[in-house]
């Protein structure tokens, strides 16, 4: 058992094919989460599933199970998994790896006539981006008890609609119950997303944490007037204070280095006419530190900051935090079953910390869990340029093959 490979062509192409759904003319990926596009994604995923033996089954948040049966099916399953949604201007791999490669593992064992104890599944959670239905890893969260379903559902875009509504428009509002579904353990693959595995030349990221990120929404209000005749000492500007804000953000970036990260990535200004005083601004921001403490600093200075800023510009300021997943550590045993399955089939590795969020963040509150990385591109992700390798998306699904194998076997 110890000598099976998963078929690298196949996991390739399964990519490339997957990645034509929403494909762009760079390159790369968009298919939003609970898009028309993304319903094509996971039929097409439902469809690879079913030809494989699976049986699926489909959660009230549209979290979708495929399930290879073992040899004793009272057993709790040994789960892998990602997302299938993507950013607007994603890649290919950002979390269909993670898919794909759960699904490669079913074809494998099917080829080889191999029958694990515990049975299998391979997971698509639901707008792990949170791109369009803010927060990020929503439906793992719900899954995993750190929202109810009620909070999941009713998240919405910025038009309006809501989980709930695009679930049942493109048919994945499924009705078992979200949650209260054991693991025996569950391992994420993934591409690193960052440049740290490439430049020191190692194949496999044993991760071993994920940092913390808190979100926020601000918006300022001024007053908008006519931009030739109000005087500059008299204006209200919205924009001025935002722009003041981005600034800080990213001072409070640089000034927690090496490890903080401080992001403003969305931006509206009302009312976005050239020849107007902006009397309105909203954005996001994004914080993320492996230390919870000072990711807590970064928020008081946040506050503190920004709360002298509107003062001195005379605006109003809306601030909420929206959300706070707090570092995770990741359980200890998977983490071994991951470096022995990397050191038994040869490979160069390194430990490291998670630094974007993914849903086994959230799985590791109810289930033993652990990550996979494996190098990309330039360390470019969250962009139509996201490469990774054949042989390395290859190596990182062999590691997780042995290692779920060890897990259902045990
Ligand atoms: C999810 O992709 C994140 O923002 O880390
Ligand atoms: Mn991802
Ligand atoms: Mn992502």
């Amino acid at each position: 058992m110890k000598n099976i490979r998963i078929n690298q062509q196949r996991l390739w192409d399964s990519l490339m094919e997957m990645g034509e759904i929403g494909g762009t003319e760079k390159g790369g990926c968009c298919r939003l989460a609970l898009t028309d596009l993304d319903k094509q994604g996971r039929d097409l995923f439902v469809k690879w599933c079913k030809e494989a033996g699976c049986s699926i089954s489909v959660d009230q948040m549209g979290n979708i199970f495929a399930r290879r049966p073992g040899q004793d099916n009272s057993l709790p399953p040994v789960a892998m998994g990602s997302h299938l949604d993507t950013q607007p201007t994603g890649g290919k791999f950002d979390g269909v790896y993670g898919v794909l490669a759960g699904l490669e593992i079913f074809r494998t064992l099917n080829e080889q006539g191999i029958e694990t104890r515990t049975p299998l599944e391979t997971v698509v959670w639901t707008n792990e981006e949170g791109s369009r239905f803010p927060p990020a890893m929503v439906s793992s969260g719900v899954f995993a008890g750190a929202f109810d379903l009620e909070y999941g559902l009713s998240r919405a875009d910025l038009d309006g609609k809501t989980m709930g509504e695009e679930l049942q428009r493109i048919g994945y509002a499924g009705n078992t119950q979200v949650g209260g579904r054991a693991f025996k353990a569950f391992f994420e693959a993934h591409i690193e997303q960052g440049p740290i595995l490439e430049n020191e030349q190692k194949q496999i990221g044993v991760v071993t944490d994920a940092q913390g990120q808190r979100w926020y929404e601000v918006t300022l209000t001024g007053q908008e007037s006519h931009a030739g005749p109000t005087p500059m000492p008299s204006r209200r500007d919205a924009l001025v204070g935002a722009a003041r804000i981005v600034d800080l953000v990213n001072q409070i970036g640089m000034e927690n280095q090496p490890n903080a990260c401080a992001t403003v990535g969305l931006m509206q200004v009302f009312p976005n006419s050239r020849n107007v005083i902006p009397g309105q601004v909203f954005f996001t921001v994004d914080f993320r530190h492996p230390d919870a403490q000072i990711l807590a600093q970064m928020d008081q200075a946040l506050r503190e900051g920004a709360a002298r800023i509107v003062e001195d510009l005379q605006l109003d300021m809306d601030f909420e935090q929206i959300w706070h997943s707090p570092p995770v550590p990741f359980d200890q045993d998977c983490v071994t079953s991951v470096r022995r399955a990397t050191e038994e089939l040869g490979l160069s590795h390194r430990e490291m910390v998670s630094g974007a969020g993914h849903d086994a963040c959230y799985i590791a509150r109810v289930a033993p869990t652990s990550m996979i990385f494996v190098p990309c591109e330039k360390g470019i992700s969250h962009n139509e340029l996201e490469r990774a390798d054949a042989d390395d998306l290859a190596a990182g699904c062999n590691v997780l093959l042995s290692a779920v194998l060890e897990r259902a076997n045990a």
